[in-house]
């Protein structure tokens, strides 16, 4: 059996398990709903990765692995709410199936679940685990705020992006790896390494997110396609398609963003992008950060043997289409 797959259906069981009251339904139906759907459940999977890595056994990490889903679940369902999103792992977001305000109390209560799984790691990690914990959703909630403002701004630079990524996205990587290391009594330099190794993952892996936002197969992506150029988002292929177009009289990427049909603009969108040949600086870029990552674990000081796991799920993320 493959290192992930054991990994994953140890997570699966322990997810399982875990049980919502069954009153008031319309607040813990939705939770149910959503968990049921799965996902691919990377954070948990590095956070029991990176425990084993440094000498401890994975379900030394449960609560901490599970506090990383259950926080990146209640993630999505506010980020629905707020890109207006109508799919996600294939299926109804919440707000559409219930409403707005269901979505935004289900998933408050959710993120206290987190903070009520994380506690029941043992004692003497709590605080450090809590501070972790604290700053990282402290930063995925300013990330957020700024993915929001960049859709409406004309301007935005790409380190402006990449910080806006590295915030709404790679810290909770980073993060899971971390509640790993603190859970395996790590030495302070090797949790640095491992936050360096989860930021350029997860930088990485929004780029390819993004990528797969419009070139995605539908069928598998379970999201709705276009939905970032129907919002205007500013993704790293839009970013250069302006960039580049300053230049480039023919392909006013502007114009473009200001298309009301969304068929139409997406198709626009496109075909600009195809012109421009953002699709392959995206993915240049995807690997410079994917090989930065790839740099950070090298130097840890643990054998390559036990780096494993955590190279082959690296590998998985950038073959994956959903
Ligand atoms: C979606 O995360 C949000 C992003 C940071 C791109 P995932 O792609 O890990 O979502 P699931 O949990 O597998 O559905
Ligand atoms: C989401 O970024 C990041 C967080 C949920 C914090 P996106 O908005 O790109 O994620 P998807 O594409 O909806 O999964
Ligand atoms: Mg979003
Ligand atoms: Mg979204
Ligand atoms: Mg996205």
């Amino acid at each position: 059996m493959q290192p992930i797959t054991t990994y994953s259906l140890y997570f699966e069981k322990e997810i399982g398990d875990y049980s919502f009251p069954i009153s008031p339904e319309n607040l813990y139906q939705p939770l149910d709903y959503f968990l049921q759907l799965g996902g691919k459940r990377i954070r948990p999977l590095l956070t029991l990765m990176a425990a084993e890595m440094f000498g401890s056994p994975k379900e030394n990490a449960i609560h901490a692995s599970l506090a990383v889903e259950l926080f990146h679940n209640f993630s999505l369902i506010h980020d629905d709410i707020m890109d207006k999103a109508p799919l996600r792992r294939g299926k109804q977001t919440v707000h559409l199936k219930w409403n707005d305000d269901i979505a935004i109390l289900s998933g408050d209560v959710l993120l206290i679940k987190a903070y009520q799984a994380l506690a029941k790691q043992e004692p003497r990690h709590i605080p450090a685990l809590l501070d972790m914990f604290n700053r990282t959703a402290v930063e995925v909630c300013e990330g957020q705020q700024m993915d929001m403002d960049f859709e409406s701004r004309k301007q935005v630079n790409i380190d402006e992006y990449i910080e806006m990524i590295r915030l709404k996205t790679s810290v909770l990587l980073g993060c899971a790896l971390v509640f790993g290391a603190i859970v395996a009594d790590a030495s302070e330099k090797d949790r640095t390494l491992i936050y360096t190794f989860g930021q350029n993952l997860g930088i990485a892996f929004q780029i390819q997110d993004d990528i797969l936002d419009l070139y995605g197969d539908p069928e598998k992506f379970g999201k709705q396609i276009g939905g970032d150029i129907i919002s205007n988002k500013k993704t790293l292929l839009l970013l250069k398609a302006l960039e580049l177009s300053q230049n480039n009289s023919e392909s006013n990427v502007l114009e473009m963003l200001l298309i009301e049909d969304h068929v139409l603009k997406i198709e626009t969108a496109k075909s600009m992008f195809d012109t421009l040949g953002v699709l392959t600086y995206a993915r240049e870029q995807m690997n410079f950060y994917q090989d930065m990552a790839l740099s950070a674990l090298k130097e840890i000081s643990v054998s390559p043997e036990m780096k494993k796991t955590l190279v082959e799920l690296s590998e998985y993320l950038f073959q994956r289409e959903v």
